[in-house]
């Protein structure tokens, strides 16, 4: 798995009359090991979050419910991932501006994470981020 670019990962899915199923296994549909999970919620619809990029963490960004954009800047190149299927989840490598818009209403975003909570792993000047100074 080419771990240096943004990617959309399917998931398995187990499809049931009682109800769908997927699931996510560490270091095998995320390329690394899961330290934290969160989850963003209840935004109201249009919102954005996250315009920041880590210097180290490494996420996988899943659409439990709803949908939402993930914007990705490698600093080279802008991509845009639209997610709204449960099954489907975006690799977000380090190093990377990333910011997530347009909420709907009731959206769930799942947020799987490389490392702990660390405030210094932040890159929070875009213009620092793009130049190459904080990169
Ligand atoms: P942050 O990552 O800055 O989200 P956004 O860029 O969307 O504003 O997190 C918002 C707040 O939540 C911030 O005060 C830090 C706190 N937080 C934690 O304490 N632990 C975590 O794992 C995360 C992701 C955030």
């Amino acid at each position: 798995m080419n771990i240096q670019e943004p990617k959309i990962i399917e998931l398995p899915k187990i499809l049931d009359e009682r109800g769908n199923l997927s699931f996510i296994e560490q270091n095998n549909h995320v390329p690394f090991k899961i330290k934290r999970v969160y989850w963003i919620y209840d935004v109201p619809g249009g919102e954005s979050r996250g315009a920041h990029g880590y210097r180290e963490n490494e996420e996988f960004v899943v659409a439990l419910s709803g949908s939402f954009d993930v914007l990705i800047d490698n600093g080279k190149e802008k991509k845009s991932f639209h997610l709204n299927r449960s099954y489907y989840g975006l690799y977000v490598p380090k190093n990377t501006w990333r910011m997530m818009d347009n909420f709907s209403t009731n959206s769930l975003a799942l947020v799987l994470s490389s490392t702990d909570y660390d405030i210094n792993d932040y890159i929070f000047d875009y213009d620092n981020f793009i130049k190459g100074v904080d990169r």
